[in-house]
């Protein structure tokens, strides 16, 4: 469904990726691993057109697209919810949804199937988006990305700063979404989740790709794969 190609990224002069190589296929979990600078955001801010490739390929649904910009990769199915969620503070809950439909195409993911999928949500409706719990806003956040009906949702560290109930409630509804067959990459540091719901795993370090394979083989090969991130 996506995938990045061998890909050098820059900030300015600097490499922040180096020869990535990246793929999440129909119906996927995959999770993106890896210490704090590792290249993790970086890989998903390259997977949505905000930062271009200096070399390699970006393909979405078996086409190339390595020069297209956010909006048009929006527009054909990639959604991108950041580690910083976005949400418009001034905006209640319900317009903040409402804004997120425009310009896509309509598909199985509606304003009653969301908010089935994040009761609370609905709950919360008229509330101001800035007066939400950082749970809730969590739960905005991706409940925007799915109302754009995407083949491809990307969450960063999704589960960051929340409590347990509601890090339980946001992996159930990663589940939920990729179990009605959306393709998930998810970024994350601590290991659990990613552990459970992953059908494979990446572990980055330095910018490039150090380690992939399965939660099996991770817990199997665990030493080796920690001796291959250096500190
Ligand atoms: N806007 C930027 N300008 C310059 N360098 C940046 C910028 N954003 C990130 N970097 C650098 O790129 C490297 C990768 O950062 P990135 O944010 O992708 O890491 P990460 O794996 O997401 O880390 P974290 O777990 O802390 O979120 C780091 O060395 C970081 O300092
Ligand atoms: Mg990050």
């Amino acid at each position: 469904m996506l995938a990045l190609e061998n890909v050098d990224a820059f900030y300015g002069k600097a490499i922040a990726l180096q020869g990535v190589s990246i793929h999440v296929g129909r119906g996927e979990v995959v999770s993106l691993l890896g210490r704090n600078g590792a290249g993790k955001t970086t890989t998903l801010r390259t997977c949505m057109g905000l930062l271009p490739c200096a070399s390699g390929r970006r393909v979405l649904a078996g086409e190339n697209v390595t020069r297209l910009g956010p909006h048009q990769l929006s527009r054909r199915g990639l959604a991108y919810v950041p580690e910083d969620r976005q949400v418009f503070p001034n905006l209640s809950v319900e317009e903040n949804l409402a804004v997120a439909g425009v310009a896509h195409p309509s598909g199985p993911w509606t304003l009653e199937r969301v908010y089935e999928l994040f009761p609370r949500l609905r709950e919360r409706a008229r509330s101001n988006a800035m007066s939400l719990s950082g749970g809730e806003q969590q739960m905005l956040s991706i409940a925007r990305a799915v109302l754009t009906n995407p083949q491809v949702l990307m969450l960063d560290e999704p589960s960051e700063g929340l409590a347990p109930l509601v890090v339980c409630a946001v992996r159930d509804a990663i589940v939920a979404l990729n179990s009605a067959g959306m393709a998930i990459v998810l970024v994350e540091q601590k290991l659990a989740i990613p552990l459970e719901i992953s059908h494979r795993l990446y572990v980055m370090d330095h910018g490039s790709v150090a380690w992939t394979g399965t939660p099996e083989e991770f817990r199997s090969n665990r030493l080796h794969v920690e001796q291959r991130m250096t500190v």
